[in-house]
Formats: C-alpha cells, structure tokens, sequence
C-alpha cells in the first residue's frame, strides 16, 4: 500500500481526491488538512464520505510523512513553500497554476508576477495524462506533478490532434463553465441569487489557461472566451478551427482515432445523430471520461471541436490520480472507472 496526503482537502479538488483515494485499492489515505477546520471529522465537510472513513482533519504542519502529497491550495500558495512540501514525500502533484509554465518569463507574462520558485519550473511534469504520460513513467527520483487547468484538459483534448496535423491557422474556444470552478469559498459572484440562472461572460480575453495550451500544443493563434452558466461541475469546450487547409471528415475521424483509440479516458463522441450524438458534461459528473467530438462546416470548412469534462475530476482529482497511478508504476485507470450517472 501506498499513503497519500492532502493539503487542502476541505476544498473541492481536495474533497475530490478523497473520495477518489478512500476507493484505490493500492492506497491508504494518511492525513488530510485543512487550517480553519483542524480537529473537525472529514464528513462534516464532505457528506458524501461519511461512514466511509474516520479521518480527521490536521493543521499542515501535522501532516506525515507520505508516498504521495497531493496540494490543493489556491494559486501562488504551494510554490511559496515547494521546499518544505518536497520534504514529506517523493512525489508532489500540485493541483494550482504554480507548476504548470515552464519558462518563468511565460508566468510572468500570463500571471503578472514573479515566479517565488523558479527553479523548480523546468523539471516539473504538465500533469495531463495524453500529453506527459512517458515523463510521468520514465522521469527517476523525486518527483513534481502539476495538475492541468481545467479549462486547459478541456482545450488540449479538443485540439491535440488538430495540432499535432499543423491544422490550426487560427482557433476562438468559447468555454462554459459551471460554478465549482471557483471553488469552496463563497464570492459575491457565486452567491445564489446572483449564481443561479446566470449566463455570465467571465473572461472575454486573455485567460491565463492560455498560456499552458500554448505551451503545451505549440505556438498558434488562440483566443479563449468562457462563461460561467447555470451548472455545478462541468466544462464545455466549442473550438472554432480555421484551418490551414480544407479537410473532411473522413480524415477527422482519423486523426482523433489515432489520438485517442489507445487513451482510457477519452471516447470519441461525434455521431450524425442522437440526443446524445456530441459532448455534454452533464453526462460526466463524477467521471473522468472526456468526451471529444468534432464537426465541419461544408460552407466554410470551419472545424468546430468540442469536449466536455468534469472539472473536478478529468480537470483536476481524477486526472491528477491518473498521473499518480502512472508516476508509481500502477495500472493507470485503478480507482477512476466510474462511468457517471444517467439520468442526472
Ligand atoms: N475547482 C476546480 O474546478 C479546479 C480545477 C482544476 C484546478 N483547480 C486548482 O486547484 C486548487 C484548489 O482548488 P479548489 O477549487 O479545491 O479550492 P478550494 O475549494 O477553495 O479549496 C482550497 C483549500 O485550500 C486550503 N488552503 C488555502 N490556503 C492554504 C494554505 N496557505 N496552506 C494550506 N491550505 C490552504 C483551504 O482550507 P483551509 O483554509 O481550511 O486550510 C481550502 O479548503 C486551486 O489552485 C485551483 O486553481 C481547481
């Protein structure tokens, strides 16, 4: 058995991963943080979780040494004490920004502000399972993970195999997000009469998930727009691709099967027809399937590329236990094969 820790576990990345965790047949969760509810039993803030595990939370600095410590901490937090994190197990998976952008003038640029550990940029792996999954195998000693946008799992998986053919001359992702994005901690935006029923543009331009699609898919004309709407969990990215040349189908198809045929976690939904014939997040609450689909316009030769995820599960916990399940040499889907619920 491996032990994990948790850093922040009273969030809803945090929250995610225990319940992952309580379920891994090769992993004992050993301690789990949170600085305001110290002494409080993890169900009290989890629900879902109670009767299946007598953890309470500790202060950070009770937390014991582990195979695993995985941090989710709000950005710029775990970068400020990487040392001491590094300290207590041999591999990290951060689940913030802090990692992610390897060129500390690319974080500069992207988040306005120096990186505090810069020298740690460079050997950190991008956490995302169908771009580093040889690095995750194959990089030797201590290791540290950073987890993926969500916002970003859902970009590179419509994308990837658009990019990797050189198709994309220019590409606009229009986002919908739901509200657990944000996170546990009440804002005025999130309050319930200002939250519910909102169709709110969020970010119109310039969202810092950019960065690390460029990074990670090469350099290309890319603008982001997201909004936030009437939804708990879920991403739902529409990437409208002009392409470098005009494409059918036929080659579509070939492209994303040869992506993704091999990829556990990733299903090709693109059918002609059907209610359910494209990608819809609300089918993937609580999985860690991504769903990728794509279309194209006969008029214009527009491709449009969709995805949907779980933002707390392909977008942050799941994709980070994934990783983990890689970095230790353990069968990659263990403790992430449910499918989601249907209806919902
Ligand atoms: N929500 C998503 O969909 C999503 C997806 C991908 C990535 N992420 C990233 O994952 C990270 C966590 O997100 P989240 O949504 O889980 O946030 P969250 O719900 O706000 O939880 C963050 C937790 O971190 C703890 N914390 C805050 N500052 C800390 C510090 N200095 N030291 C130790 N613990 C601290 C807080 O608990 P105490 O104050 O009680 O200690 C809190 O419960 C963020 O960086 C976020 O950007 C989130």
């Amino acid at each position: 058995m491996k032990t994990a820790s948790i850093i922040g576990a009273a969030g809803y990345t945090g929250g995610e991963l225990v319940r992952l965790l309580l379920d891994h047949p090769h992993v004992r969760v050993a301690s789990v943080t949170s600085r305001s509810l110290a002494g409080q039993p993890l169900h009290r803030t989890h629900p879902n979780l109670r009767g299946r595990s007598e953890l309470l939370f500790t202060t950070p600095d009770q937390v014991q040494p582990s195979d695993v410590l995985f941090l989710c901490m709000p950005h710029g937090e775990a970068a400020k004490q990487i040392e001491q994190w590094a300290s207590i197990a041999p591999l990290v998976i951060d689940l913030s920004a802090d990692f992610r952008l390897r060129d500390p003038a690319a974080y500069r640029m992207w988040y306005e502000s120096d990186h505090p550990a810069p020298g740690r940029l460079a050997s950190a792996i991008y956490g995302l399972p169908e771009l580093s999954r040889t690095r995750l195998r194959e990089s030797a000693g201590p290791r540290l993970i950073s987890g993926v946008g969500c916002n970003a799992t859902a970009m590179n998986l419509a994308l990837l195999p658009l990019a990797r053919a050189g198709l994309i001359e220019r590409v606009i992702c229009d986002i919908k997000v739901g509200s657990s994005e944000g996170g546990a901690e009440a804002t005025q935006g999130s309050h319930h009469p200002e939250r519910s029923g909102a169709v709110r543009m969020y970010s119109t331009a310039g969202h810092r998930h950019t960065g690390e699609v460029l990074q990670e898919l090469g350099q290309m004309q890319l603008d982001v727009s997201i909004t936030s709407i009437e939804m708990v969990r879920g991403v739902a990215c529409t990437a409208h691709v002009i392409p470098t040349r005009r494409v059918e189908s036929k080659e579509l198809w070939k492209l994303y099967r040869a992506a993704y045929a091999d990829e556990p976690f990733v299903r090709l939904v693109a059918e002609k027809t059907g209610l359910h014939r494209l990608p819809d997040p609300k089918i993937l609450s609580g999985s860690n399937y991504a769903d990728v689909g794509f279309d194209i316009d006969p008029r214009s030769g527009r491709i449009i590329a969709m995805s949907a995820i779980d933002n707390l599960m392909k977008g942050a916990a799941g994709s980070a236990v994934q990783a983990m399940n890689i970095a230790l040499d353990l069968p990659e889907t263990l403790g992430l094969t449910f499918p989601g619920l249907h209806p919902i």
